[in-house]
C-alpha cells in the first residue's frame, strides 16, 4: 500500500476579525486508489480541507505529508511544482477558457511539463478518450453540455498522470443525468487505480466513492463504519 495522503493533526484558522476556526485538528491518511467522499453543509470547512489537500493553502496547525514529501518544509516554489505535477484540480465551475477547444484546454495543463506540443495533444486526446469524450475533442465549451464540460475538466486534471484527484463539487452544478455522467467517468477512473477525494454536500454523490467522512462546523468525524469513530480523527479506510 502507497499513502498518498497523511494528516496528523492538520487544522486551519482565518485570522479575520474575529479568528475563524474553519477547520480542526484532523488526522487522515488515504491510500493510492482510494476514493474518499468528504461531506458536510454549507460552511462547514470542505473548501478549507480541500485547499490545504491541495497545497492552495497552508494549515495552521499540524503535518501533512504528501507522497512521502512532508510538505510543510516546502516553500512556495516546491509547493506549487509539487502541486502541479502531482495533484489534478476538478472544480464546481469548470473553469475552462471559452475560445480553446477540448483538446486545447487539456493540452494546456501539460504546458510547463511537456515540452512538446505534439507528446501534449496526444495525451490530452488520451485523457478526452478516456472521459469518453473522443467525439469531441475540437468542440468549443460553449457548444458543449454541462456534464461534457465537467468531464473535459476531469480529462485536464487527469492529463499529467497526478497522483490524487481533488474534486470541489463535481456535480454541484449539474442535473442529475449530467451529474450521473460525471459520476460514472469518477468510477470508471478508480476503477483503474486513480486516487479520488470529492468534496460535496450531496448525499448521493458522497454515496458512490469508496468511503466517507463527514465535517461538520470545522470538525471531522468518520462515517464509515470500517473506521474508528472519534470527535476529530478521521481514518479513510484502505
Ligand atoms: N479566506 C477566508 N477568510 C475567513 N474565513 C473564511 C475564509 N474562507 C472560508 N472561511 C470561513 O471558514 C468556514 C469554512 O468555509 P469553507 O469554504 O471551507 O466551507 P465549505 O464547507 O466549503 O462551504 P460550501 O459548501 O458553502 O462551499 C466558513 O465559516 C467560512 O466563512
Ligand atoms: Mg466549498
Amino acid at each position: 500500500m502507497t499513502t498518498i495522503v497523511e494528516l496528523r493533526g492538520i487544522g486551519k484558522s482565518y485570522q479575520t476579525t474575529p479568528v475563524v476556526h474553519a477547520l480542526q485538528p484532523v488526522d487522515l491518511t488515504i491510500e493510492a486508489g482510494d476514493w474518499l467522499a468528504v461531506v458536510g453543509p454549507s460552511g462547514s470547512g470542505k473548501s478549507t480541507l480541500l485547499n490545504l489537500l491541495g497545497l492552495l493553502d497552508r494549515p495552521t496547525q499540524g503535518r501533512y505529508v504528501f507522497a512521502g514529501v512532508d510538505v510543510s518544509t516546502l516553500g512556495e516554489r516546491e509547493r506549487t511544482a509539487l502541486r502541479g505535477r502531482r495533484i489534478g484540480f476538478v472544480f464546481q465551475q469548470f473553469h475552462l477558457l471559452p475560445h480553446r477547444t477540448a483538446v486545447e484546454n487539456v493540452a494546456l495543463a501539460l504546458l510547463y511539463t511537456t515540452p512538446s506540443a505534439g507528446q501534449r495533444t496526444t495525451a490530452a486526446v488520451q485523457a478526452l478518450r478516456r472521459v469518453g469524450l473522443g467525439h469531441r475533442l475540437h468542440a468549443l465549451p460553449s457548444t458543449m453540455s454541462g456534464g461534457e464540460r465537467q468531464r473535459v475538466a476531469i480529462a485536464r486534471a487527469l492529463v499529467g498522470a497526478p497522483d490524487l484527484v481533488l474534486c470541489d463539487e463535481p456535480t454541484g452544478n449539474l442535473d442529475s443525468a449530467n451529474a450521473h455522467a460525471v459520476l460514472d467517468v469518477l468510477n470508471d477512473l478508480n476503477a483503474d487505480g486513480v486516487t479520488l477525494i470529492v468534496i460535496t454536500h450531496d448525499p448521493d454523490v458522497a454515496a458512490r466513492a469508496r468511503s466517507r467522512v463527514h465535517i461538520r462546523d470545522g470538525s471531522v468525524t468518520s462515517a464509515d463504519p470500517r473506521s474508528a469513530p472519534s470527535a476529530t480523527t478521521a481514518k479513510a479506510p484502505a
